[in-house]
């Protein structure tokens, strides 16, 4: 019989895979494996310690339900959702930033132009841009995803007096990638922090704050969709965002307008807007799907 030790114990649980256990599967299990050993054999856990590792999962685990994942929030606030967003990146695609958990699929259409203000408070904004290939060429056939905060900094799925839907949209974009809407500034807000990742967050003196930011999913046939964020040059967590999703080429301009000059004419609100309003123009990147 062989004898197991703190040094065998890792070959001999990866030595357990059967020879049909799928390539991929089995890589990843053999380097997680002895990568946590290897941690386990450095910081020598006390049996207190490993308790303690456990029962937050299991905390985690009991808290988390179809609308909150307090998983996917322990992978955002210790920056592993953003470091795979980085290594599954395109770098002449635009960066891709957290989806966090408050996107909800069919969101009614908004036309090129339309007005997403509907009522909402707070500084107003004119968002508009084109989607290109990375040649600088047009992409036709671009659906858009957007979403945000309303000025109090939750989302309508958040917010009962908030109508549905409220400051989400789909928009479907002509054969130019252009788009254009009106809305009103999002507000920062905090990532949910009365589960474990709070008590995480408050044990390592860390807030628990996400800068203001305009959520966007890009997705045109033939092309890598994008799942990206965009963020507002004037706020003041942008160097300490909880969930590491701030890159500077996803931070825009954020600058007060006086006057609807040169405001494009098929923009539904624009003899309506309250000045100062605010003005942002971002190009988006798509590069095609590998085959
Ligand atoms: C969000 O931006 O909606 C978000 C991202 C990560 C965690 C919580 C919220
Ligand atoms: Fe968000």
């Amino acid at each position: 019989m062989r004898d197991i030790d703190s040094k065998t114990i890792t070959d001999a649980v990866i030595g357990y895979c059967e020879p049909e256990t799928d390539e991929r599967l089995k890589y990843l299990l053999t380097h997680g494996l002895a990568h946590l050993h290897n941690f386990i054999r450095e910081v020598r856990p006390t049996h207190a310690e490993w308790r303690a590792v456990i029962d937050k999962l299991t905390r985690a685990g009991s808290i988390t339900t179809d609308e909150r994942n307090e998983f996917v929030l322990f992978s955002d606030v210790l920056g592993v959702s953003s470091l795979v967003d980085m290594l599954n990146s395109d770098p002449s695609a635009t960066a891709a930033s957290v989806l966090g958990p408050f996107h909800i699929h069919d969101a009614p259409e908004l036309k090129v132009g339309g007005d997403l203000i509907r009522g909402n408070p707070g500084e107003q904004v004119v968002v508009s841009g084109h989607v290109r290939d990375a040649g600088g060429k047009p992409v036709a056939g671009v659906t858009m995803d957007l979403w945000q905060t309303a000025e109090n900094g939750l989302y309508s799925n958040q917010d009962p007096n908030q109508p549905d839907y409220n400051l989400r949209a789909t928009m479907n974009l002509g054969p130019d990638g252009r788009y254009l809407f009106t809305t009103v500034k999002p507000a920062p807000y905090t990532v949910p922090d009365d589960g474990p990742v709070g008590d995480l967050l408050r044990a390592t003196g860390r807030r628990a704050w996400r800068p203001a930011h305009f959520h966007v999913i890009v997705r045109a046939d033939g092309y890598k969709p994008i799942v990206t964020e965009l963020f507002l040059s004037d706020d003041p967590y942008l160097d300490r965002d909880a969930v590491f999703g701030v890159r500077k080429s996803l931070v825009v301009e954020y600058r007060p307008r006086h006057s609807i000059e040169g405001l494009p004419s098929d923009l539904e609100a624009r003899s309506r807007m309250k000045i100062p309003f605010s003005v942002i123009d971002y190009d988006f990147v798509l590069v095609r799907e590998k085959r």
